[in-house]
This record gives C-alpha cells, sequence and structure tokens, in this order.
C-alpha cells in the first residue's frame, strides 16, 4: 500500500499501488539488471503485500519496431482510423494502457553501447504516442511537451560494465542510458524518477561486489 499524493495536503488517499516492471535485458539468470528488479519486487512485496505487479518483457522477446503503417496511424485523428491502423496500433494501444493502469514502473536494463539495449528503444517507439502518453501544448508542433501519464513514479535500475557515468564523473558525457530514459518519462508527465545503477561489471572482484552491496542495500531501503 502506498499513499498517493493528488496535490492536496488534506486529501492523501490510500491506495493499492500497481506496479509494472520491464525488464530489456537479453540475458536470463545472468543478468544483474534482472537480478536487480528481482531484487526491488521482493522487497517491495515484502512492505507493501496487497500492491500488485505486471510483467513486460522487452528483452528477451523483443516487442516489434514501428513501421511505416505505424506512423501513418500513429499520427492520425483518432475518429479516422480505419480497421488496418487499428491492427498496426494494437500492441502499442496494450502497451500504453499497461503504462496509464500502473501507478509506479521499474525498468531494469543494461548500458549497451553507452545508451540502452534496442529492444528497449522499439518499446519506447511504441509508447512514445501522440494524444496518448504526450501532446504539444498548443494541439500543433509547438516544441512545449505536455505529459499525459500523472501521478506516476519511475526506478531505472540499471547494469554497466565500467563506472563513472554518474553527474561530474569523468564518463558522464557518455551516458546515454539513464539520462534518455528520464528525459522521455519526463517527457510523459513522470517527473518522479529514481536511478538505481550498478557499475564495474566488466571488471568483477571486489569493485563489482563493492557496488553490488551499495547497489543492493539502495534497493532493500526503498520505500
Ligand atoms: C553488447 C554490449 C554492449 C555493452 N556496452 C557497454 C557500454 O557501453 N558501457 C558499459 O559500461 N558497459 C557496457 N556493456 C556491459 C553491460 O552494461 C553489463 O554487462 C551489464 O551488466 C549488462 O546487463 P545485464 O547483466 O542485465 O545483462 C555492454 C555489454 C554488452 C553485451
Amino acid at each position: 500500500m502506498k499513499t498517493k499524493n493528488t496535490g492536496n495536503i488534506f486529501d492523501l488517499k490510500f491506495i493499492m499501488a500497481k506496479i509494472l516492471v520491464i525488464n530489456a535485458s537479453p540475458r536470463g539468470h545472468r543478468s544483474h539488471s534482472r537480478a536487480l528488479t528481482g531484487l526491488f519486487i521482493k522487497t517491495w512485496q515484502t512492505r507493501y503485500p496487497d500492491d500488485s505487479f505486471t510483467n513486460r518483457e522487452v528483452g528477451q522477446t523483443p516487442v516489434p519496431h514501428i513501421t511505416e503503417n505505424w506512423i501513418a496511424a500513429a499520427f492520425k485523428d483518432k475518429a479516422t482510423l480505419n480497421p488496418e491502423d487499428e491492427k498496426v496500433l494494437k500492441l502499442s494501444n496494450e502497451l500504453v494502457n499497461e503504462l496509464k493502469n500502473a501507478d509506479l514502473f521499474v525498468i531494469g536494463t543494461p548500458m549497451y553501447n553507452w545508451g540502452i539495449p534496442s529492444g528497449l528503444k522499439a518499446y519506447i517507439d511504441q509508447i512514445m504516442r501522440i494524444n496518448e502518453t504526450w501532446k504539444f501544448r498548443s494541439g500543433e508542433p509547438d516544441g512545449d511537451y505536455v505529459g499525459l501519464l500523472e501521478n506516476k513514479k519511475l526506478y531505472i535500475l540499471s547494469s554497466r560494465g565500467d563506472s563513472g557515468y554518474n553527474k561530474g564523473e569523468t564518463n558522464e558525457y557518455m551516458n546515454f542510458q539513464t539520462t534518455y530514459l528520464k528525459t522521455v518519462f519526463n517527457i510523459m508527465g513522470v517527473s518522479d524518477v529514481e536511478i538505481i545503477s550498478l557499475d564495474n561489471e566488466e571488471y568483477g572482484g571486489e569493485r563489482f561486489a563493492k557496488s553490488q552491496r551499495e547497489i543492493n542495500q539502495r534497493i532493500l531501503q526503498i520505500r
């Protein structure tokens, strides 16, 4: 159970939270980001046993890339959609509804080539839907994005081979992973974003073990 702040301090509602967990690693039991989402679920379930979870796999079974027909349909006025358009948007609509129905999102993702794995990018292309998850403030292209996913929180649980990607660190300029995810979810209206990143996986040894201890501790302290 979580308290949900509706903006009014006297209007704190108790809700059973719905949590959407998105895993993006192509790896199964070897995946460290998957281990982080697993620990998150276990921790959360102990704390809030009535909350519910939905899993969305985009690593081992990626969602399809968007196509020419998808783009044409997604930018059409809803009232003018024909049965073919509806068909091509079916999965995207399901994914968008999954987001709308959840209170909390947890993304478990590797860093791949300084960004996110292509399966997660394909998923983001499917959910960045004009007039569904975001819109232009004026209704026409005006460079001012208004997010349509309200009152949600996102945890990004990432795993990276190297380190130094955080603010002010040497590799900050190469981090297109957590910064990208934070930006697109901000555009969709999710401003409450917490990033927890496991570093040094490729070095192993004590360097990695230290990061694992710190990151697991942070997850165990989530509330
Ligand atoms: C194809 C590929 C590209 C990678 N690119 C990077 C990278 O750019 N920077 C980095 O720090 N680690 C990189 N790594 C290391 C992964 O981020 C690291 O192994 C991570 O733990 C993978 O996530 P997983 O354990 O959930 O599968 C890469 C690994 C692979 C397989």
